[in-house]
């Protein structure tokens, strides 16, 4: 992979920087900003080097036309005060807009294109609409230097194609992130323990499939176990449950008997009739959820076991929380399983927006992890061994 060294000399050069800095807003502010604060270490090292820095990046999914609720103002807004100068904020993505901002940067100054999922071309599965808003991004700059981890799983046109169009290289977040999760598929410490979390199964499939051949301990929770306490037959009342993938997750367990890969499940389940703050929650063992009820969070006797496995491990990846942590009635798992990985003297790695989102409201500190990803999905197929468009188009 090309990195910021290869680039030579960026004095006087513009920088078309793709970042992820895709955060989680209520209304217009910002709730988690570790992403914004992941793009910084890149964008100061080429200020360094003299270079003018037009970063693109996007927010959301609106649906490829401008929309105020998308608007990366907000973001800008506080990368500016990270930065400790003002960026501006162009008032579209690559029209006249992008054109003025990029004329007005000055060597060292930063600007920011608006949401570029704001053009239908950026999404587009057809090659020739991404090829012409690639086309367009790539007119406002010099080089391409891709550091948006969280979007590299991404065929889109400001990761994939543009970066066909400049001289480019990959930004020091996507260089750490990739060196980090590589580690963990080439060649992790054991015992290697694996938390899994989150509300979708069928987003974690593929990943359980290779960590099946790779792990020593899966612990499963959040909202996906109820489909693997459903295949092993049991009632799951009101939870949420994947059908589709019972046979899928009934193959799964069966795999993991037969590799001698151990499958840890909820002994118990964290129980209310609604998701509310002033829901009356109570606790059952994980094999008699009542009809009625919808399961928020993995019991405390569950917490204690998956913290104790994770405490044990040589290596430790999480992706996904283990109960609705917004909330402090089933954030309990998910506090435990944060609390184990911070006392894990092994090597301990936090995967996905959420997971990431989760430690920090909880108020733990980034320093008490090795590594938190800033991406999601791009973390999980990263592991799962994909091949992955945004990081093959700056290799060699
Ligand atoms: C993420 O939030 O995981 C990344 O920003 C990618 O966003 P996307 O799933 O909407 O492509």
């Amino acid at each position: 992979m090309r990195t910021l060294d290869g680039l030579g000399d960026l004095h006087g050069r513009t920088v078309l920087l793709r970042s992820d800095l895709n955060v989680p807003l209520d209304g217009s502010t910002i709730t988690d900003d570790g992403r914004v604060k992941a793009s910084v270490p890149t964008i100061q090292a080429l200020r360094q080097r003299g270079a003018r820095v037009l970063v693109t990046a996007h927010l959301g999914r609106p649906k490829g036309a401008p929309d105020e609720r998308f608007s990366l103002a907000p973001v800008g807004q506080r990368l500016g005060e990270l930065l400790g100068r003002s960026v501006a904020v162009a008032s579209d993505v690559a029209g006249a807009g992008a054109r003025a901002a990029a004329d007005a940067l000055s060597v060292g100054e930063v600007a920011l294109l608006e949401n570029v999922r704001f053009e239908p071309g950026e999404t587009s599965k057809d090659d020739s609409e991404r090829a012409e808003l690639a086309d367009r991004l790539a007119a406002l700059a010099d080089v391409f230097v891709s550091d948006g981890f969280g979007v590299v799983h991404r065929k889109q046109a400001s990761v994939y194609d543009v970066a066909t169009r400049l001289p480019n290289a990959a930004g020091q977040l996507v260089q750490a992130e990739v060196e980090v999760l590589q580690r963990l598929v080439d060649g992790p410490k054991r015992p290697y323990v694996v938390v899994l979390g989150g509300s979708k199964v069928s987003d974690k499939l593929g990943v359980i499939d290779s960590l099946l051949g790779r792990a020593d301990v899966l612990l499963i929770g959040g909202g996906m176990v109820f489909t693997f306490l459903a295949a092993q037959g049991h009632p799951v009342g009101r939870s949420l449950l994947e059908r589709d993938q019972l046979d899928t997750v009934r193959g799964h367990l069966d795999r993991a008997r037969s590799d001698g890969v151990k499958i840890v499940l909820p002994t118990d389940i964290v129980i209310a009739g609604e998701v509310s703050p002033d829901a009356r929650a109570s606790v059952v063992p994980a094999d008699q959820i009542p009809d009625d009820a919808l399961g928020l969070d993995i019991g405390p006797d569950s917490a204690a076991t998956f913290a104790t496995e994770v405490r044990a491990a040589a290596t430790v990846f999480w992706n996904g929380p283990m109960g609705v942590f917004e909330i402090d009635t089933f954030a309990h798992g998910t506090r435990a399983v944060a609390e184990a990985m911070a006392e894990c003297d092994g090597h301990t790695v936090i995967g996905g927006g959420d997971s990431a989102a989760a430690v920090r409201r909880l108020g733990f500190d980034d320093g008490a992890f090795d590594h938190i990803s800033t991406g999601g999905g791009a973390s999980l197929e990263l592991l799962e061994g994909k091949t992955l468009p945004g990081l093959t188009v700056l290799e060699d």
